[in-house]
């Protein structure tokens, strides 16, 4: 009877002790699969990190890129402004085509841009005839508040930085036509060189006149060529304003 009750106790021991045997394991496997839980979440926060802190400093360099665009948008629509025209303005006014052709020169020499400045009431030869006292030309240059409507568009002086200024000589200074143009448009941070063609008269007070009615512009004292100047004269003239 001893005998089978020591059996049966082995027996007993034998079965707790595998059943703790399998808790334990269990135990042990659950905390490992926590642990890797852990782990993957560490490493997904870890992961996610990074993404965070990227895209902080992105911030950053997205403005700077952004402010670097615009800066080189800046700099394309300056070169562009540049491209459209060169910052030497070549402003005319010719009744008979002399003053045109020198004008037509002084671009060629120098590169820069023409604008014709037209009457809106183009001149007839009769309106030319300096024989006659009461001609459109004596009338208006008799008087000196005549303003001559302008004809040709508009032209925005932004961008230039030296104007030559051409016309004919009438009654020994500049046409009426002329003082209108200049009292137009501001001549702020330019220089401006009358020039001007004729039968034989200087340039006289042209250029003073014109520089009183501007009230803006660095004004440089005017040449007067004749129609058949050649365009080495005109580039030792330009180079001599330098
Ligand atoms: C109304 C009128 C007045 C003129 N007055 C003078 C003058 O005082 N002195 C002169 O030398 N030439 C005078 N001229 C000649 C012009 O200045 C000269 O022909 C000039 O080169 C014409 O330039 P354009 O063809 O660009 O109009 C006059 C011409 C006209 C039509």
């Amino acid at each position: 009877m001893k005998r089978i009750l020591l059996v049966f106790m082995a027996a007993f021991l034998l079965v707790s002790l595998s059943a703790c045997g399998n808790h334990a394991q269990e135990e042990a496997k659950e905390t490992q699969t926590a642990a890797e839980e852990q782990k993957e979440t560490a490493e997904s926060t870890k992961a996610a990190e990074p993404e965070t802190v990227q895209d902080e400093m992105t911030q950053p360099e997205t403005e700077t890129a952004g402010e670097a665009s615009s800066s080189e948008t800046a700099a394309e629509q300056e070169s562009e402004a540049s491209a459209e025209h060169s910052d030497v303005l070549i402003a005319y006014f010719s009744a008979t085509g002399t003053t045109k052709g020198v004008a037509e020169k002084i671009a060629s020499v120098t590169g820069g841009d023409l604008y014709e400045i037209l009457a809106a009431e183009p001149y007839t030869s009769d309106d030319l005839n300096y024989n006659d006292s009461s001609s459109r030309t004596t009338t208006e240059q008799n008087d000196k508040s005549v303003r001559p409507e302008i004809g040709s568009g508009d032209i925005s002086l932004e961008g230039y930085k030296t104007v030559y200024l051409g016309f004919p000589i009438w009654w020994g200074e500049e046409p009426r036509i002329l003082d209108i143009f200049v009292e137009k448009y501001s001549f702020e941070g330019i220089t401006v060189i009358p020039f001007c063609t004729s039968g034989g008269s200087g340039i006289g007070h042209s250029g003073p006149n014109m520089e009183a009615l501007a009230g803006s512009g660095t004004w440089l004292e005017g040449q007067r060529f004749g129609g058949n100047v050649s365009e080495a004269d005109l580039q030792s003239w330009i180079e001599e304003l330098q």
